[in-house]
């Protein structure tokens, strides 16, 4: 595997064990890692790059969001979708990867807000169980947080208990009817946000979610924050290759690596493909 050149900030390379590995729901795996060295405090929201020390162009490092962090230890969720994915669902226990992170902006979030609105579709869920962990962990009682969980099916939808046990009112849609209400997710979330004004939406899910999120909520005048996925070589600002197009020509691209993968979405220019990958 190449050599590593780390942007500023604060994070780390350093080799992980692999604690914990089940697989939650078909082809979806929740990876618990222990890192070897300390692991800086992420925002949620934030990704590593995962290398599995395998030198081969088709396994090189991969982002994915960090679903939990505590005591130490790293908590990722994956979908099985291509040749890292699926040599990482064969890793056993006591198994190494290597890290690097935490990388990006994550979701930025004020303290004192009176409802928060938290959208996940498929395996977009893995960064909103942080989120949302970490907003209940705030302990600020006046603050409502609202979760609309959608999927294809039954088995896309994931972490309901994990929002259900943070005492959440959590609202699940499927796009086959075969759990919740028989609909995109954004149906009852743009009935929940035309009920009562949120002071903040925040979405991760697949891009025409996110688009239909977003634009939704530029148009009520809402605050929403949307994090998205392109293909990433380096994950570290020097490829450039996760350009999405900004809502200010004047300031021209943003990269996801480094700019998000958590844009406000009045920064992005929602009416080109802000995603280079069909979902
Ligand atoms: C910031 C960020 C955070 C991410 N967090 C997670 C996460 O928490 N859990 C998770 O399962 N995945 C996450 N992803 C996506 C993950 O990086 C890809 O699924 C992974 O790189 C695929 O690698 P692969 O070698 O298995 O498949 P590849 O051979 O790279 O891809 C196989 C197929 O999947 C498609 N694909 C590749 N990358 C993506 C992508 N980013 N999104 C959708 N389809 C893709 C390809 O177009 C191809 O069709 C994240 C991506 C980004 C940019
Ligand atoms: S992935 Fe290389 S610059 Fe963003």
């Amino acid at each position: 595997m190449s050599e590593t050149v780390l942007p500023r900030g604060h994070n780390v390379q350093t080799k992980a064990r692999i604690l914990a590995h089940t697989e939650v729901a078909p082809g979806h795996w929740r990876m618990g890692l222990a890192p070897e060295t300390d692991f800086p405090r992420a925002e949620p929201g934030q990704f590593v790059m995962v290398g599995l020390g395998i030198a081969a162009p088709r396994l090189w490092r991969r982002p994915f969001s960090i679903h939990r962090q505590a005591d130490g230890r790293l908590e990722l969720l994956y979908r099985v979708v291509g040749p890292t994915t699926r040599a990482m669902a064969d890793l056993p226990l006591g198994a190494a990867v290597d890290l690097v992170g935490p990388l990006g902006q994550g979701f930025r979030v004020a303290e004192g807000l009176g409802r928060i609105i938290l959208a996940a579709g498929g395996i977009g869920a893995a960064p909103m169980v942080f989120l949302a962990e970490t907003l209940v962990g705030r302990r600020q009682r006046s603050c409502e947080i609202e979760v609309f969980l959608g999927g294809r099916s039954r088995s896309d939808l994931l972490c309901r208990e994990d929002f259900q046990r943070l005492g959440l009112a959590v609202t699940v849609t499927t796009d086959d009817g075969s759990d919740g209400e028989h609909c995109l997710v954004t149906v009852p979330l743009e009935q929940a946000t035309d009920r009562r004004l949120p002071d903040l939406i925040c979405a991760c899910g697949p891009p025409a979610m996110l688009r239909c999120v977003a634009q939704m909520a530029l148009a009520r005048g809402v605050a929403c924050q949307v994090s998205i996925e392109t293909l990433m070589a380096c994950g570290l600002g020097a490829c450039l290759g996760c350009a999405v197009r900004g809502s200010d020509p004047a300031a021209g691209y943003r990269h996801v690596c480094r700019d998000g993968p958590v844009f406000d979405a009045g920064e992005l220019d929602w009416s080109v493909p802000v995603e280079t990958i069909p979902r």
